[in-house]
């Protein structure tokens, strides 16, 4: 696979990470459906896998006294992250580094809650799988997943018009941030159907011409600029019709529960809770 294809998450992409907004990261809303099951796993003291370094997440690990692990592929990415907690110094004298990728996860723990956040969307479709296998095994049999994820319904499938995306945001969301009112019919726009996934390297100049050629105005593209670091990162972001990624799920895990928050966008990111099968 050449290298600018290559999935990716790099230290520039970390030390980017606090300009980027939700639903790039978890917003408040959604942190409150999160949070409940921080509060239960809490109730049993228990033990947390956090997929990546998500700072949100271990923040809320901190606040109710979870034993919380961290699985990530880059120990560079989990120190910058830290970063942007608020519960910093409680953080680096307690949460711990599984330093692994999430699909050769193999260790002799097993957790009441495993929490990611667009984790499965960071990796490319063909290695949904074993991804699911190995979260699987890392969780208790009364244990929690809990996943935010990206899916697409039947009716995304048409070809986004970038025209109409922009004049209905001018009609209807004048003042608003553009990104989280139109940055999923932007990775429409420039979804690649076949692959599943929006690739960042051809998805990021793509903006640029856009804004070059007038059709985002310089406010709109400004919106979008967050993103830049995607693409040096060489970085794809994947998602699945929403009845394939259920079935692919259900070869692992038991949805019990489709949470969705108050945001714009919570359609097409809902919060997974699932227990395993065995
Ligand atoms: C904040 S997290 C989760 C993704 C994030 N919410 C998003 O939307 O991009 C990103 C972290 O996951 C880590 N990561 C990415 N892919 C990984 C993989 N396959 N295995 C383990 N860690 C990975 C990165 O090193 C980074 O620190």
């Amino acid at each position: 696979m050449p290298k600018k294809h290559k999935r990716t998450w790099t230290l520039g992409m970390a030390k980017h990470w606090k300009k980027y907004k939700p639903y790039a990261r978890p917003s408040k809303s959604e942190l409150t459906v999160f949070e409940r099951y921080f509060r239960k796993a809490s109730r049993k003291h228990g033990r947390i896998l956090i997929l990546g370094s998500t700072p949100e997440f271990r923040d809320l690990a901190q606040k109710h006294s979870l034993d919380t692990y961290c699985a990530d592929i880059s120990k560079e990415n989990f120190l910058e992250l830290r970063k942007l907690m608020k519960r910093k110094k409680e953080a680096a004298s307690s949460e711990k580094l599984i330093h692994s990728d999430w699909i050769k996860l193999r260790t002799h723990l097993r957790f009441d809650l495993i929490v990611g956040d667009w984790a499965i969307n960071m990796i490319p479709v063909k290695k949904y799988n074993p991804f699911l296998k190995a979260v699987s095994t890392h969780l208790k049999d009364n244990g929690f997943f809990v996943h935010r994820h990206g899916v697409w319904y039947p009716g995304d499938r048409k070809k986004a018009d970038i025209k109409r995306i922009v004049a209905d945001f001018r009609k209807k969301h004048k003042g608003e941030d553009f990104y989280q009112v139109k940055g999923l019919d932007m990775f429409r726009y420039f979804w690649n159907w076949k692959k599943m996934h929006v690739d960042f390297s051809k998805y990021v100049p793509g903006i640029e011409e856009l804004h070059h050629k007038g059709i985002l105005n310089d406010a709109e593209a400004k919106d979008l600029e967050f993103q830049r670091p995607n693409k040096t990162a060489g970085l794809c972001a994947s998602m699945l019709m929403k009845k394939d990624f259920d079935k692919k799920v259900d070869n692992y895990f038991k949805i019990i529960k489709e949470e969705r928050s108050t945001d714009l966008w919570r359609k097409n990111v809902p919060i997974y809770v699932m227990k395993v099968k065995r």
